[in-house]
């Protein structure tokens, strides 16, 4: 029987000659994902269908879990979750971390002429790659965000900044942050000019309250995205898990598929034990 068999390797990009090591032993799993709740998720889609206007949109809805966002929600046309082409879901993972600048000020914007000293922001990535923002925003600032004030303290990207991305940094699919948001002051308040809408319809894809593991490495990760294929929505509950390798060095992870001849019986499962259309008539 002829198998296809999902091969995770690790290739070092010193060798001249790409030399592939199989080696998933040293390759780590992490999953970015903050969990919701069902509540929280139907509160937020009743609101939405009722067309309330939710206070506060741009501040980000923290306990909604990570999320998978285009533009703003209930907008219609292309801002959508679910034509976000499939082969944008897999792609390589790099951390900006920019939480030593927002210890000092927790709703720093990061300006563009700042941003440039992170390589990964000056020059475009040769594959599709997802630009993880880390903030260092914590779980105890979530409570900090008061929705029915519009109290939010929470960092982002200034538009400069956005419309660098969109417009020199071809090969970024996406981009995630650890904050619930990706407005900050300068954007929050605008209704045409956010940093959501310009990525949005730039078809960079925003992934929110990403959970940001400690022992991660900033590059070499491989991101599969998964997001709900919600249709008439701007944002999708979604889960976020990268491959890396578990040393820090210059090795990147990189997936691929092989063809290999399986002899073997399939391993005994209940699928073989029961009689389906026993069941089924
Ligand atoms: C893109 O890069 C060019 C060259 O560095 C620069 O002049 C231009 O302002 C950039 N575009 C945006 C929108 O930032």
């Amino acid at each position: 029987m002829k198998e296809y068999i999902l091969l995770v390797t690790i290739i070092t990009q010193m060798s001249q000659r790409m030399k592939c090591i199989s080696e998933s032993k040293s390759i780590d799993l992490f999953d970015l994902t903050k969990p919701t709740t069902w509540r929280a998720m139907s509160r937020y889609y009743g609101a939405i269908e009722k067309h309330w206007k939710i206070p506060c949109n741009t501040c980000g809805t923290p306990h909604l879990g990570t999320g998978f966002h285009m533009g703003y929600t209930g907008s219609m046309g292309s801002m959508q979750p679910a034509i976000v082409p499939t082969e944008y879901l897999l792609s390589r993972l790099l951390v900006v971390d920019v939480s030593a600048l927002t210890e000092h000020n927790p709703a720093m914007v990061l300006t563009l002429d700042v941003a440039l000293q992170w390589p990964a922001l000056k020059h475009d990535p040769i594959e599709p790659t997802l630009l993880f923002f880390k903030f260092g925003w914590k779980e105890a600032d979530s409570w900090k965000i008061n929705m029915k004030t519009c109290n939010c303290k929470v960092p982002g990207l200034s538009f400069e900044l956005a419309e660098w991305i969109a417009a020199n940094l071809s090969h970024v699919i996406g981009v995630a942050t650890d904050t619930p948001t990706f407005e900050s002051a300068q954007t929050r308040e605008s209704s045409s000019t956010t940093v959501s809408k310009l990525l949005g319809m730039s078809g960079i894809y925003m992934i929110e309250n990403v959970l940001y593991r400690k022992n991660m490495p900033e590059q070499g990760c491989l991101a599969i995205t998964m997001p709900l294929k919600l249709l008439n929505a701007g944002y999708a509950p979604t889960r976020l898990t990268a491959f890396c390798p578990n040393s820090r060095s210059d090795r990147s992870v990189v997936l691929g598929l092989t063809k290999i001849d399986l002899h073997e019986k399939m391993p005994n499962s209940r699928l073989y034990d029961v009689n389906l259309d026993e069941i089924l008539s």
